[in-house]
C-alpha cells in the first residue's frame, strides 16, 4: 500500500507537472533578464539543391524536398549536431549562392571536379556516378561516339554538358541545353533531341519511371568516373570539418548503407560509398 505521505508527494508532483504543461502552452517563457546574455540561437545552415533530380533531390506532392541527398545531409547533420534547411535553387548559378552567402552548402548530386575545386571546397565524396545516355528504344546508338551526328540534350553546366561539349565541340548547334534534366528528357520523348546525357542514377530512375517514354539506356566506358561531394564556400573549413566528420560517422554505423538501400535497393558496392565489410574477401 502506498503511504499517505508518498501519495501526497506524488499528487503534488503531478499537479505541478500539469500546471507546468498548461503554462507552457499558454504563455511563452518570460524574456530572460537583461543582465543574462541570451543564448545565441542555433545556426541553421541553408542548403541549396536543384530539386529536379530524382532520386537525389526532388519535390514530393506536398512540395517537400526529398531524396537520397536530402537523407544523407540530414543524417550527417544529426551526427555533426547542426541544423539544416533545404532551399530549392536553380542549377544555373547555384554555386554563386555560396559566394554570396545565400547558401551555406550545396547538395545537388554535384560532381567534384578540378575546375570547381578552384572556386569552392568539397566534402569527402559520398556517391559514385558516371554519365549515361538515354535514347528511344528504337535508336541505333550503341556508344557515346555515335552521338556525334545527332541532336543531344543536356542540362546546362553539368558534367553531362561538359562531356558532350568535348565530343561535339562546345559551340555545336546540335547540343541542346536545358535548365533541368527532366526538361531534356521530355524533349527526348517528344523527338526534339535524339539522346540525353546525364548522371546514371537520374537517367536510370527516369527511364524506369516513364515506361511510356519508350527509352533505353546506353553506357560507355569513355565516361570518366565521377564522385559527388557537398560543396561549401571556399575556405569554410569549420563547416567542412563537421560535414566530413558526420559523413564518416554515418558510413561507420550503417546509416549511409540504410539510406543507400532505401533509394537504390541494394547496399553500395563502390569505394566512395562505404567502408568494406570487415569479414568479406
Ligand atoms: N553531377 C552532375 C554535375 O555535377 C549533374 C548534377 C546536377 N544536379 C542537379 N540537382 N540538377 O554536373
Amino acid at each position: 500500500m502506498i503511504s499517505t505521505r508518498r501519495f501526497l508527494q506524488f499528487a503534488g508532483l503531478a499537479a505541478a507537472t500539469v500546471m507546468l504543461a498548461a503554462c507552457g502552452k499558454k504563455e511563452p517563457a518570460p524574456a530572460p533578464a537583461a543582465t543574462a546574455p541570451a543564448p545565441a540561437p542555433a545556426k541553421v545552415y541553408v542548403v541549396g539543391t536543384d530539386a529536379a533530380y530524382a532520386p537525389f533531390e526532388s519535390q514530393n506532392e506536398k512540395g517537400e524536398i526529398v531524396g537520397f541527398d536530402i537523407d544523407v545531409v540530414q543524417a550527417i547533420a544529426a551526427k555533426a549536431g547542426i541544423q539544416v534547411k533545404f532551399v530549392n535553387t536553380p542549377w544555373e548559378g547555384i554555386f554563386n549562392t555560396l559566394q554570396q552567402g545565400d547558401r551555406d552548402m550545396i547538395v545537388s548530386a554535384v560532381t567534384i571536379t578540378d575546375e570547381r575545386k578552384q572556386t569552392m571546397d568539397f566534402s569527402d565524396p559520398y556517391f559514385d556516378a558516371a554519365q549515361l545516355i538515354a535514347v528511344k528504344d528504337t535508336s541505333k546508338v550503341t556508344k557515346f561516339a555515335d552521338l556525334k551526328k545527332l541532336k543531344v540534350g543536356v542540362q546546362t553546366g553539368t558534367t553531362g554538358d561538359e562531356a558532350v561539349s568535348k565530343l561535339m565541340g562546345k559551340t555545336s548547334t546540335s547540343i541542346k541545353r536545358f535548365e533541368s534534366t527532366p526538361l531534356a528528357l521530355k524533349e527526348l520523348e517528344s523527338g526534339g533531341v535524339d539522346a540525353v546525357v546525364a548522371d546514371n542514377g537520374v537517367i536510370a530512375h527516369y527511364v524506369a519511371n516513364n515506361p511510356g517514354g519508350k527509352f533505353k539506356t546506353v553506357s560507355d566506358k569513355e565516361f570518366v568516373p565521377e564522385q559527388y561531394g557537398i560543396a561549401v564556400k571556399k575556405g569554410n573549413a569549420e563547416l567542412l570539418g563537421k560535414l566530413n566528420q558526420g559523413l564518416a560517422a554515418i558510413k561507420a554505423d550503417g546509416t549511409y548503407n540504410q539510406i543507400y538501400a532505401k533509394y537504390f535497393g541494394a547496399p553500395p558496392a563502390a569505394a566512395a560509398s562505404a567502408p568494406a565489410p570487415a569479414a568479406s574477401k
